[in-house]
């Protein structure tokens, strides 16, 4: 890998001297969906795969951005005195949002840089490729210039860059995920407080299994301000008979006994899920933690079907996986992960079914959709390293 890069460095920026490599993951969410922008909790974990980055100082005061997975767009220029969203710009607006959101507290990188880019996780597939390379970029940054903000900093001014720059108005999930993460382990997130604890997964004799839609979207283009708003209109009109700050505060018996107040039905679906969801994450890792993985994956499948029918994020793509994962021997869980309306589910799969779990769930999902998903095995990675 590390002599891929420097090669197409090298071919790219015409050397490699001074440079540096970094790499940041992805992650996948194991349950808690759509519950980081209502105050509640989430459990992610980064992966093993993610966003490498080329990278040095270059003596001007150009960022010029270049990415292996987007060869036909060239290098991308941007100038340090004009760090401003350019839909032209394409995906340099996540490294460029970055250093912008550093720079407006306090951390001004005042040099120019080369930078290329090359990500193994699947664009817009809901393993947070975004959010790889803006925590990808922060640690360079603070890399390269001897910057001593933290990793949790990262996540957040990372969040940040895609809530203001970008445009996209994302929890703080993923860009924790990518930058707290720990090899072996999922995090247990209070989106609320931001307190959390690290869980290890003893997944004993059984892997995660990944399956893409291949659907493409990104989040932009999708639904998911939609529902935030929706969230947001269900959490005032709760306000008039309890005083919470957000729907994570609530039980299901306190949902129950105030949802009328929610005329609208599809409104109080949406509130529905993120008070659900987030108990169901709660007893989830309760479940984990006492290895009772059997009520774990139970959960997920719950997870699935309230994303699904209450939050209506799934769609025929993300349904037929699910459905067709279901069906299979040696599944203890399956559900859409991320954002939803098309990208991937997770799937937990006793070692020895993994291969048939593949050919079945493949099989059923070209029958049925017209195109091929994708499956990926994966691992529990740890955060941001510096590989040279
Ligand atoms: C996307 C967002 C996250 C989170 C998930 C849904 O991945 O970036 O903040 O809201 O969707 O759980």
């Amino acid at each position: 890998m590390k002599e891929k890069l420097l090669l197409e460095f090298e071919q790219v920026f015409d050397n490699t001297n001074d440079v540096h490599i970094f790499f940041a993951p992805g992650r996948v969410n194991l349950i808690g969906e759509h519950t980081d922008y209502n105050g509640g909790h989430v459990f992610p974990c980064a992966l093993t795969i993610g966003t490498y980055a080329v990278a040095r100082k270059n003596n001007s005061n150009e960022l010029r951005f270049f990415s292996m997975n987007f060869r036909e767009l060239g290098i991308i220029t941007v100038a340090l005195e004009q760090l401003v969203y350019d839909k032209a710009n394409d995906f340099a607006n996540y490294p460029a949002g970055v250093i912008k959101a550093l720079k407006d507290h306090g951390y001004e990188v005042k040099e120019g840089m080369d930078i290329l880019y090359y990500g193994n996780i699947p664009n817009g597939s809901g393993l947070s490729s975004s959010a790889s390379l803006e925590v990808l970029t922060a640690y360079l940054v603070r890399e390269l210039f001897g910057f001593s903000y933290s990793f949790l900093d990262m996540a957040k001014y990372s969040k940040e860059a895609e809530n203001q720059f970008v445009g996209v108005n994302c929890g703080i999930m993923d860009q924790f995920a990518c930058a707290m993460g720990k090899a072996g382990n999922a995090m247990f997130l209070d989106t609320n407080t931001l307190e959390f604890e690290y869980a290890p997964i003893h997944l004993n004799g059984m892997k995660i299994v990944i399956a893409n839609t291949n659907k493409k979207r990104g989040l932009g283009d999708s639904k998911y301000n939609q529902r935030r708003a929706e969230c947001e209109r269900a959490l005032t009109l709760l306000q008039t008979k309890l005083p919470i700050a957000s729907l994570g505060e609530l039980t299901e018996a306190q949902f129950e006994s105030v949802k009328d107040v929610i005329e609208d039905e599809e409104i109080r679906k949406r509130a529905k899920h993120a008070v659900y969801e987030n108990q169901r994450t709660i007893r989830a890792v309760k479940a984990l933690k006492e290895n009772n993985i059997g009520l774990f994956g139970h959960l997920m499948n719950e997870s699935h079907i309230s994303l699904r029918d209450d939050y209506e994020v799934t769609g025929e793509e993300l349904d037929t996986l699910v459905l067709a994962a279901w069906e299979q021997n040696g599944v203890i869980g399956a559900r859409m992960t991320g954002a939803g309306f098309g990208g991937c589910t997770v799937n937990i799969v006793e070692n020895e079914k993994v291969k048939e779990f593949i050919e079945n769930v493949e099989g059923i999902y070209k029958e049925k959709i017209g195109y091929a998903a994708s499956f990926y095995i994966v691992e529990v990675g740890d955060g941001p390293k510096t590989i040279l």
